[in-house]
C-alpha cells in the first residue's frame, strides 16, 4: 500500500499569531521542495497534554513550543535532553515511533550560532560576557555561555532575587551585579546581551552607557522587532559589532526542521525575510 502521508509540524502557543516560525518552516519547506506542513496551533494550557498525546496519532512527527508552554511541556515529555532539563523548558519536541515525547531546548544553540556567524571573531573563552535579565529566555542564554566556557559572567536584573537564584543554578561563573550598578562593569565586557523586552516595540529602551566598552566588543539583543534597538544602534555607534536577535530565531529552527523533515535548512537571507514577511 502507497504511504501518501506527508511529515507534519507546527508551533504550539496561546496565543500564537505572532509566532515567525510559520513563515520560516513553510519558507525552507518550499526552498527544498520538500512534502511537509507546519502549521500554527493555538492551544489553551488546560488541553496541551491531550494535543502533546494526539499530534503523533495524526500523523504529526514533532513541535515547536512557545510560551507560555515552555515549562509545562517539558513536564509532559517522556525524556529530554540535557540542555532541556538544565534550562528548564522546552521549544522543539520530537515525537518518536515508539510513540513517545522527546524535549530539547535549541534557544542556547540557536543563540550561539547566531554569534559564531554574526560576530565570527568573538571568542567565548576571551573574557567576560554581561547578561541583562533573568527570565527564561536568560536561562537559554547562560546554559550557552556556560558551556562554551565563557570565564566570568555578570548577571544584572531589575529584580535582584531573580539574577541570586540563577546564580545558585547555574553556578560559580556568575556575579550578580545590581541593575543600577550594571553600567559600571559593562567596561570590562567582551560580550553584551539583553535577555529583557526591554527596547522590544511598545516597551521602554534599554539605555546602558556602551563608550567604555572594549573596540571589538560585541554587543547582542534577543530583541527583534525592531531589528535594530536602540542598544545595537549605541553599540555600533561605540565601534562594537551589534548583532540581532533574529538569527537566534532562525538558528533555533534548524535542529527542529532538519530532525523532522530531513534537510539541514540554510539560514540566510531569504530564511531572515522569510521570517520577516
Ligand atoms: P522571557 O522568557 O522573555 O525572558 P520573562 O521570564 O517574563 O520573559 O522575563 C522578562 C525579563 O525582562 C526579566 O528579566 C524582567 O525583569 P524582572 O525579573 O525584574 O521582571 C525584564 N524586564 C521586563 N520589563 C522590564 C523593565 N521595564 N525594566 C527592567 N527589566 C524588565
Amino acid at each position: 500500500m502507497t504511504d501518501y502521508r506527508v511529515p507534519l509540524a507546527g508551533v504550539i502557543g496561546h496565543p500564537i499569531g505572532h509566532s515567525r516560525s510559520p513563515k520560516l518552516h513553510g519558507h525552507w519547506l518550499k526552498t527544498y521542495g520538500l512534502a511537509g506542513h507546519y502549521i500554527p496551533m493555538d492551544v489553551a494550557l488546560a488541553d496541551l497534554e491531550t494535543v502533546l498525546r494526539t499530534l503523533p496519532k495524526a500523523g504529526f512527527v514533532g513541535a515547536n513550543v512557545t510560551v507560555p508552554h515552555k515549562e509545562a511541556a517539558l513536564k509532559i515529555a517522556d525524556h529530554a535532553s540535557d540542555r532541556a532539563t538544565v534550562i528548564g523548558a522546552v521549544n522543539t519536541l520530537v515525537f518518536r515511533e515508539d510513540g513517545s515525547i522527546h524535549a530539547d531546548n535549541t534557544d542556547g544553540y540557536g543563540f550561539m550560532e547566531n554569534l559564531r556567524t554574526g560576530a565570527p571573531d568573538w571568542n567565548a573563552k576571551d573574557g567576560p560576557a554581561v547578561v541583562f535579565g533573568a527570565g527564561g529566555a536568560a536561562r537559554a542564554v547562560l546554559q550557552a555561555l556556560s558551556d562554551a566556557g565563557v570565564p566570568e559572567i555578570l548577571l544584572t536584573n531589575r529584580t535582584r532575587a531573580r539574577a541570586d537564584h540563577l546564580k545558585e543554578e547555574f553556578g560559580q561563573r556568575i556575579h550578580v551585579v545590581d541593575w543600577v550598578q550594571a553600567g559600571n562593569v559593562i567596561e570590562n565586557a567582551e560580550l553584551v546581551v539583553n535577555t529583557t523586552s526591554l527596547g522590544m516595540q511598545g516597551q521602554p529602551e534599554l539605555r546602558v552607557p556602551l563608550d567604555g566598552l572594549q573596540p571589538g566588543a560585541v554587543v547582542t539583543d534577543l530583541v527583534y522587532a525592531p531589528l535594530k534597538t536602540r542598544l545595537l544602534q549605541t553599540a555600533e555607534q561605540a565601534g562594537c559589532t551589534a548583532v540581532d536577535g533574529l538569527g537566534m530565531l532562525l538558528h533555533q529552527a534548524v535542529p527542529g526542521f532538519e530532525r523532522w523533515f530531513g534537510v539541514r535548512p540554510e539560514v540566510d537571507a531569504d530564511a531572515r525575510a522569510a521570517a520577516l514577511s
